[in-house]
């Protein structure tokens, strides 16, 4: 099969091998017939809420899936006092359940790979993976900005899991593709007017002769949080280990995630994908749905004039499954995609919300260092070059989520529902100024 679409935009040719299903170039063919283990995947982060769906997904397509990850997700819901709206089962009960309805087996491994090198670099020499997925990160903003701890916690957690799972992919001497999910926020959210591209940006720069000279930067990034700071420093290493040790890697920036459940996760309750509506881990979307059904006035953040990328669960999925199977070819540089389906302003979701619901919308404190208001417009011409079709907010997909808010009403705390966390001291906390009494 032949491709023509290269991780800078411009038109190239892959080569594509069926039976791999990945790129490689001529030389290094023979050698991956012989050491590949096809269609093995490891998803790290895979009892997360982008995880979970994403390993069910791979595995139902046929690929062999494992799961790593050391559930200090799970951690935080105990040290935050929150938990899930939707009531997920452990990840032994989990993975049951997939293998006793569909009889695909996926393995799990509880290993921080932030700490614990050589269980991670046994693991990828006793399983080799075609490809490993990276979601495993500390991935809230405002956890990371809560204090010094979390700030330390979250460059500790994200920096060293990632530069452990580069070298020992370098060490294991394997050729593993890795597909990480990265962040549209490590942009920041002010765009000189222009489309965001997918994360290369051509200059022209004026040299000491003044001559004008075309080179390709990475798009500089502007993290608004210790969690988005992590995820540009990530980039730093993907080109590093791209440059030294020739590593395949693809980079999603992926835009903020909304929705539940997959065709996958919704076949039986006890696979039900988690469901964040804390004021440190619920996305903005599904926490204004949420607030919604309970009658919690939606928490605006200031005029709501901030802008920002969406995806629904239903395409993150998607995207996985075809960063998988389209890695870069062997010398190609970082690929880097923006998947995201489109851009919304907050004020305008809340309105739409109001509109369906007869909600009432608060305007709060914004409790982030941020402007108050901003254009964000996005490229994703990538993944759409790969035949990926973006479903809308129109497409009725709020539905799903409106019926998952109804059926676990009861299980939801209202007392968590403000943003607590603040980016400086002289922030305040997103916290309605009236008395919320939530419906019966
Ligand atoms: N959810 C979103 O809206 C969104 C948007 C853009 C990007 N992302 C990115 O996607 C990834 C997954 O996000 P999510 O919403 O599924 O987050 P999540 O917190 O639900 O899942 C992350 C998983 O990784 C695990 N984990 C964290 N650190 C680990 C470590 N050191 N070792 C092993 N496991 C570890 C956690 O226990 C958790 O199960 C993150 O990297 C995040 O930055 C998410």
């Amino acid at each position: 099969m032949i491709l023509l679409v290269d991780s800078l935009g411009s038109t190239v040719v892959f080569s594509f091998t069926a039976s791999l299903g990945r790129a490689v170039d001529g030389c290094a063919m023979q050698e991956m017939i012989t050491t590949c283990n096809p269609g093995k995947v490891i998803v790290f982060g895979g009892d997360g809420f982008c995880g979970w769906p994403t390993a069910l997904h791979l595995s139902e397509l046929g690929h062999q899936v494992i799961i790593v990850d050391n559930l200090s997700r799970r951690a935080i819901d105990i040290e935050l006092g929150v938990e899930s709206l939707t009531p997920i089962r452990s990840i032994g009960e989990r993975i049951n359940t997939w293998s006793a309805l569909t009889g695909k087996e996926i393995k799990f491994h509880n290993i921080d790979i932030s700490t614990e090198f050589a269980e991670l670099l046994e693991l990828l020499m006793t399983e080799k993976p075609d490809t490993v997925v990276h979601f495993a990160e500390q991935r809230a903003a405002p956890y990371s900005m809560k204090s010094a701890k979390h700030k330390s916690y979250t460059v500790r957690n994200n920096l060293c899991g990632t530069n452990n799972l580069l070298s020992a992919i370098v060490e294991s001497g394997l050729d593993i593709h890795v597909a990480h999910l990265g962040t549209m926020g490590v942009y920041g959210y002010g765009t000189a007017g222009m489309a965001l591209p997918e994360g290369y940006l051509n200059v022209y720069l004026k040299t000491d002769e003044g001559e004008m000279v075309e080179q390709e930067i990475l798009y500089p990034t502007n993290p608004g949080s210790i969690y988005h700071l992590t995820k540009s420093q990530d980039a730093l290493m993907f080109q590093f280990y791209n440059k030294n040790d020739k590593l395949r890697i693809t980079d999603l920036h992926q835009g903020i995630v909304w929705g539940t459940q997959t065709a996958q996760t919704s076949r039986d309750e006890r696979l039900i994908n988690r469901f964040d509506y804390d004021g440190d881990y619920g996305t903005v979307l599904n926490r204004f749905l949420m607030q919604a059904t309970v009658g919690y006035p939606l928490t605006v953040h200031g005029s709501g004039g901030q802008t920002r990328a969406f995806i629904n669960i239903n395409d993150t999925v998607k995207c996985i499954e075809l960063a998988v199977n389209n890695p870069p070819a062997l010398n190609d540089g970082v690929q880097i995609f923006n998947q995201m389906a489109e851009s919304y302003r907050l004020i305008d979701l809340a309105k739409m919300i109001a509109d369906r619901t007869g909600c009432q919308i608060s305007h709060v404190p914004n409790p982030r260092n941020e402007a108050d208001e901003n254009d964000l417009i996005v490229k994703n011409d990538k993944f759409k070059g790969l035949g990926w079709e973006p479903s809308s907010l129109a497409d009725g997909l709020l539905q799903e989520v409106e019926e998952i808010t109804k059926r676990y009403s009861s299980r939801c705390d209202i007392s968590k529902i403000p943003c607590e966390s603040t980016w400086t001291a002289k922030h305040s906390p997103g916290r309605p100024s009236m008395k919320v009494d939530a419906a019966e």
